[in-house]
């Protein structure tokens, strides 16, 4: 027997089900929102993510799908989305439109790490992306749509905000942290050791409780942002703190993906264990830079689609179309034409061997159909079929054409 592979899943059944009701109710909402479908390749040269995602971050360093491909090109299965959507904007030369442009995407995304409740190496993300719109309304609008999201998908959530700057005040606080650290340097774990050389400001999401300990007093980046990026940060949150959406400055949140400035938050969810993220997102107003385009301003969540799915109670299915059934053997032509035409505009299912009624009953049952239609000996001489509303109970026999 093949399994799948460590840390990949296979989606069916009721998993299935609730799968698809978060991409539909996803999609229905992003679509008010004005996003439009975009479809990008799985797999990209492993260069988009090195100069995207960045090269110090784990992501890139140490969990990416890469290999070479029979024409000898270095390729990487994509670990995120919004990268193939930036390189997407750029290819079809969107940056030179002076347009704004809105997109929304689903699908797998691949990530090597250590599997555990809540993390895998393939996974599915829903997310979109909002290019050329500078202004923090557009961040405030897209945390409200993932926010409107979860309210329609019945889940609860904490939403954790933070402003990463910009390349005027960042770098200055960079130094900052940076002559904060060396004090504790030899305090600190091997992992935040690496790091203060390579991504200074990821040893302030360290897991590690004695790190953590040691950061409470390190400088923050929301007290050193420049005028604008202060005030945009002030707007957005005087802005979430007008709505139901509710939310929390957490200092330490930086995001484990190197593309971002200003506006940076995850929706949390306490219900399902430690890999508690259940969206992330910001903005990363240099990014369309970074991959040869014209400096475009962008913003973006993605959601992850497994974490969601232990959390969303999907409503009862109703009964929908019909079952479709015979009793007797030679009435199978007279039923696959029926459910031809009825598949026009409705669910049909079909039993194509004869059976007896009580067997056909519980067909239909297990289809959750709405109607039981069945075709016996006195209904193929007469023209008509036996058909009983499952809902009301109601049943009678009618001439085929008059269904
Ligand atoms: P991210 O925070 O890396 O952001 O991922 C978004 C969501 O994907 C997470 O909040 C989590 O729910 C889910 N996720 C991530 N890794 C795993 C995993 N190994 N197993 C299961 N679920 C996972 C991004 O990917 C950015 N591209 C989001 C973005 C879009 N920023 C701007 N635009």
């Amino acid at each position: 027997m093949i399994n799948p592979l460590r840390g990949m899943k296979d989606i069916s059944f009721d998993d299935s089900a609730r799968f698809t009701h978060i991409v539909k109710i996803s999609i229905e909402v992003a679509k008010r929102y004005g996003y439009n479908y975009i479809e990008t390749p799985i797999l990209e040269e492993t260069t988009l993510f090195k100069r995207s995602v960045g090269e110090s971050s784990d992501i890139v360093g140490k969990e990416m799908y890469q290999f070479v491909d029979k024409g000898g090109n270095d390729v990487c299965m994509r670990p995120e989305g919004t990268a193939g959507i930036v390189r997407a904007f750029v290819s079809a030369k969107l940056d030179r439109q002076a347009m704004k442009h809105k997109f929304y995407y689903y699908g797998p995304m691949f990530r090597y790490e250590r599997p555990q409740k809540g993390r895998l190496r393939e996974f599915h993300q829903f997310g979109c992306e909002s290019f050329g719109e500078s202004s923090v309304y557009e961040d405030f609008t897209i945390i409200g749509m993932v926010a409107q999201i979860f309210n329609e998908l019945n889940i609860g959530y904490d939403l954790l905000v933070n402003s990463l700057g910009c390349p005027k005040c960042m770098p200055v606080y960079r130094i900052n942290l940076i002559s904060f650290l060396s004090v504790i340097k030899n305090e600190l774990c091997e992992d935040c050791n690496r790091r203060i050389d390579t991504n200074p400001i990821r040893v302030l999401d360290c897991k590690n409780k004695k790190c953590q300990s040691l950061l409470v007093d390190s400088p923050k980046l929301i007290n050193n942002l420049c005028a604008e990026c202060d005030e945009d940060f002030k707007k957005l949150t005087e802005l979430l703190g007008k709505t139901d959406i509710g939310y929390k400055i957490d200092t330490n949140l930086v995001r484990g993906l190197d593309y971002y400035n200003k506006t940076a938050f995850e929706f949390i969810s306490n219900d399902i264990g430690s890999q508690s993220a259940i969206a992330g997102g910001g903005r990363y107003d240099k990014l369309v830079e970074y991959l040869d385009g014209k400096s475009t301003a962008g913003v973006g969540f993605a959601l992850g689609i497994e974490r969601i799915m232990e959390l969303v109670k999907i409503p009862q299915s109703q009964r929908e179309g019909y079952y479709m059934g015979i009793m007797t053997p030679d009435a199978i032509d007279s039923i696959l034409l029926l459910a031809v035409q009825k598949r026009k505009s409705n669910k049909a299912t079909v039993e194509y061997k004869s059976k007896g009624f009580k067997s056909h009953m519980k067909g239909a049952d297990k289809a959750n159909a709405r109607y039981a239609l069945l075709i016996g000996e006195d209904e193929l001489k007469n023209g008509t079929v036996w058909i009983k509303d499952l809902d009301s109970g109601e049943e009678k026999t009618i001439l085929v054409d008059d269904i």
